[in-house]
């Protein structure tokens, strides 16, 4: 074996490639993009490995991914009929990857959404509550922020039955609006303050995210 760090030295043009994992521009499905997820890697290759294990004769019924991430194997699996059996050391990314592997109408989705904003007026939240807070979220978070995604967070668990995959899909996009609405640097994947970050309105940033989660089609499958 050779292994070496100088990459002036390949050619990478002169590799051929190959055709069967050669895709075309076609966009990944929407799906996999209703949370932002680092260490994501590209949905093709889930249906490619698959298609060619098919080739070569595999019968598969189940598809196992430990480190399975933000669920780009779950979704995929799903979509082509495969069972799936994953797990993962972040709670976020499990998270992800559950809402991740379910169906949806968007009537329902709509329905659930317009009563999470409703109990979010109705909500209050007691100071102690806030000031009690552990020190790291204090240190992200403006107080106004960390009021109103309580007050979120308590109206989506109001809002859902917790036994609903539909709490999973209001709690990515909930997930999804943190970085955001803290005071973390944009665009910075680096834990950096911005003290001067613009504000960014709790409410108007999750009614954006569940607009961009929402299918076009009925369903997501
Ligand atoms: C490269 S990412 C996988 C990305 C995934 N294929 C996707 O598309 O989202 C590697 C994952 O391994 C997880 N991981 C790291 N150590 C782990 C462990 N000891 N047990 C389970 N998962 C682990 C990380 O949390 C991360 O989500």
């Amino acid at each position: 074996m050779q292994i070496s760090n100088d990459f002036h030295t390949v050619d990478f043009d002169s590799i051929p490639i190959d055709s069967f994992w050669k895709t075309g521009d076609e966009r990944e499905n929407k799906m996999h993009r209703i949370h932002a997820y680092p260490a994501k890697f590209p949905a093709f290759i889930t249906t490619k490995a698959l298609e060619y294990a098919t080739l070569k004769g595999a019968k598969i019924n189940v598809i196992a991914d430990t480190f399975c991430g933000c669920g780009t194997v779950a979704y995929e699996a799903t979509r082509n009929g495969k069972d799936f059996w994953g797990c993962d050391i972040n709670p976020v990314a499990t998270l992800i990857a559950e809402a991740k592997s379910q169906k949806y109408s968007n009537e329902k989705l709509n329905k659930y959404f317009l009563e999470i904003l409703s109990n979010f007026d109705l909500l209050a939240i007691a100071r102690t509550e806030i000031e009690n807070i552990n020190e790291r979220i204090k240190h992200w978070f403006r107080e106004e922020q960390i009021e109103n995604l309580l007050k979120l967070k308590s109206a989506i668990h109001k809002t859902i039955p917790s036994k609903s995959h539909y709490l999973k899909f209001f709690l990515c996009a909930f997930s999804n609006i943190l970085k955001p609405t803290s005071v973390w640097l944009t665009k910075s994947i680096k834990p950096q303050v911005d003290p001067n970050k613009k504000h960014v309105d709790v409410i108007t940033a999750f009614s954006e995210q569940f607009k961009k989660n929402l299918f076009k089609k009925k369903y997501n499958f």
